[in-house]
């Protein structure tokens, strides 16, 4: 390989400071070309503002960072180049036709003239707007905008794609063929994803990898089972009785919702395992059917920021 470094996205002690606020505090991460990487994090921890030094849009105090090979404080143009945005403001112009959007757009990023017409054809028939490409953009929906959106980020074929909330504000159909778009674009041309989502059902589908930030600092940085596995010590046993009954009393576990003849069963999968709960279960009534619930993303999720608030 002749490039200097694989890492799609490297960053090294970035910091940045507005005035008394530390809003990053020196974070360390690598990014390899072509992961899908998810950013999470409570309301105020740094994540917008991380991600506005990455695509050059704020100045780091401290620390650097380089997209796509490219030094955010001395490559500005360059890592601007290899960049695809897709953020919640929308920049669309609801006047123009959707092609007369993407045309601005590349004829902004110096796309060649020549290639021009084949590229938004292939992005619009990606995000199913190719038959809607004469109309104008404040005839679209909120799913349409966010999907010609996601077009225009990819039109110039960037390296590494940001997108901050992609899925917000859309219907569950519009939701799962973004992701879908997302995905294939991935696949399909290998771009490195970065993005926020407070819809943690983007990062299980979307996302290899996670990186959780904390007021400014990076408190986890790994993949989803990793998290599960570090986090998610509860585990959830839903037994099923032979017949209704009154709640199951057992050491070290609480019943936590009654359904019928079924009860669903929290305890700590450290302390406990599920055949030792099982035997005692069995002891006070007769089971007809059990099974072990994984811990959702959610609730992992929610307990690290409940523990650290
Ligand atoms: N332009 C700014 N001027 C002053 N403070 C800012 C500015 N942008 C962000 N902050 C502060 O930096 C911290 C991190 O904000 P932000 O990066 O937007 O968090 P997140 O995107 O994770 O919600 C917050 O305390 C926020 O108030
Ligand atoms: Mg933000």
């Amino acid at each position: 390989m002749g490039r200097m470094s694989q890492a799609a996205i490297s960053v090294r002690g970035l910091a940045k400071r507005y005035g008394e606020i530390e809003a990053v505090r020196g974070i360390d991460f690598e990014v390899r070309q072509g992961e899908t990487f998810g950013f999470l994090g409570p309301n105020g921890a740094g994540k917008t503002t991380t991600i506005n030094m990455l695509c050059t849009l704020a100045r780091p105090t401290a620390g650097a960072a380089s997209v796509a090979g490219h030094d955010v404080a001395k490559a500005r143009d360059e890592v601007r180049r290899s960049i695809g945005l897709v953020f919640q403001d929308t920049t669309l112009d609801g006047y123009l036709t959707a092609e007369r959007n993407l045309r601005f757009h590349a004829e902004l990023y110096g796309v060649p003239r020549s290639e021009i017409g084949e590229r938004m054809r292939q992005v619009l028939e990606l995000v199913g707007l190719w038959d809607r490409r004469d109309s104008r953009v404040q005839t679209f929906s909120g799913g349409m905008m966010r999907r010609l959106e996601i077009a225009r980020g990819l039109l110039h074929s960037p390296r590494v794609l940001f997108l901050d909330e992609p899925t917000i504000g859309l219907d569950i159909v519009a939701r799962q063929r973004v992701r879908e778009f997302l995905l294939s674009a991935n696949r399909e041309r290998g771009m490195t994803l970065l993005l926020t989502s407070h819809d943690l059902t983007d990062i299980e589908r979307l996302c290899s990898r996670i990186l959780i930030i904390d007021r400014g600092r990076l408190i986890f940085d790994g993949d989803i089972d990793t998290l599960k596995a570090r986090y998610g010590k509860e585990r959830v046993l839903v037994v099923d009785l032979e017949e209704p009954g009154p709640a199951l009393q057992l050491d070290g576990a609480r019943v936590i919702r009654i359904e019928g003849p079924r009860q669903w069963i929290a305890f700590d999968g450290e302390r406990l395992s599920a055949a030792q709960l099982t035997a005692a279960a069995a002891a006070q009534a007769p089971l007809r059917d059990l099974t072990v619930q994984e811990p959702e993303i959610e609730d992992v999720v929610r307990r690290i920021y409940q523990e650290r608030a």
